[in-house]
């Protein structure tokens, strides 16, 4: 299966509930050869209404982060979400949601075959990482699995909340552009 058919597959999907109050389903975006993917936990109001990932506020601040490491969001990284749909008011997803989403993601990371994945915020750090992974003591650290590495690192939502965490999410990005460096993604 290629990338288009599994985003016309996600785009007809009734396997949960969020489907019901969706306004477009979020799937991905960003370089599908990119060898670094960053999966959120999953679209809020302007990602809902547009259709893409990170493009609200957070979404923003990511693309600040992202410029002043020198990394390009549109060719060095794809970016989506462990669900794909809006959780209504923006509540955490369900365990149950998140597993009838994640297959998607699965799809995507077979097809995309990233060396990396950044996890942003506890939802997909739990998911992916780990389940008890704790954002504030582990972010930063590097975990090898199934052939990639994997990172968790501060949501930039959380970082609107909280901005004294920017320093340390900072140098998570930095520790991306080393492991980029040793694995010879980027010179
Ligand atoms: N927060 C997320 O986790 N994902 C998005 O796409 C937007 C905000």
């Amino acid at each position: 299966m290629d990338m288009r058919e599994l985003e016309q597959q996600c785009k007809n999907c009734f396997k949960c509930e969020l489907a019901k109050t969706r306004t477009n389903v979020v799937f991905g975006t960003g370089n599908e050869n990119a060898k670094v993917m960053f999966v959120g936990e999953g679209p809020g109001e302007n990602e809902d209404l547009q259709g893409e990932p990170f493009v609200g506020r957070a979404g923003q601040l990511l693309n600040l982060m992202l410029d002043a490491v020198d990394l390009s969001r549109e060719k060095d990284i794809y970016i989506t979400n462990i669900v794909k749909c809006r959780p209504p008011k923006n509540r955490d997803p369900l365990e149950s949601e998140s597993e009838c989403c994640i297959p998607y993601l699965r799809k995507q990371t077979v097809i995309i075959r990233p060396k990396i994945i950044v996890c942003l915020g506890r939802i997909a750090a739990t998911r992916l990482i780990s389940p008890d992974f704790k954002v504030t003591k582990e972010h930063g650290q590097w975990h090898f699995k199934g052939g990639m590495w994997f990172m968790g690192t501060f949501h930039p939502a959380a970082l609107l909340r909280n901005q004294s965490n920017k320093p340390d999410a900072m140098e998570d990005l930095l520790s991306l552009k080393d492991k980029m460096k040793e694995l010879e993604i980027i010179k």
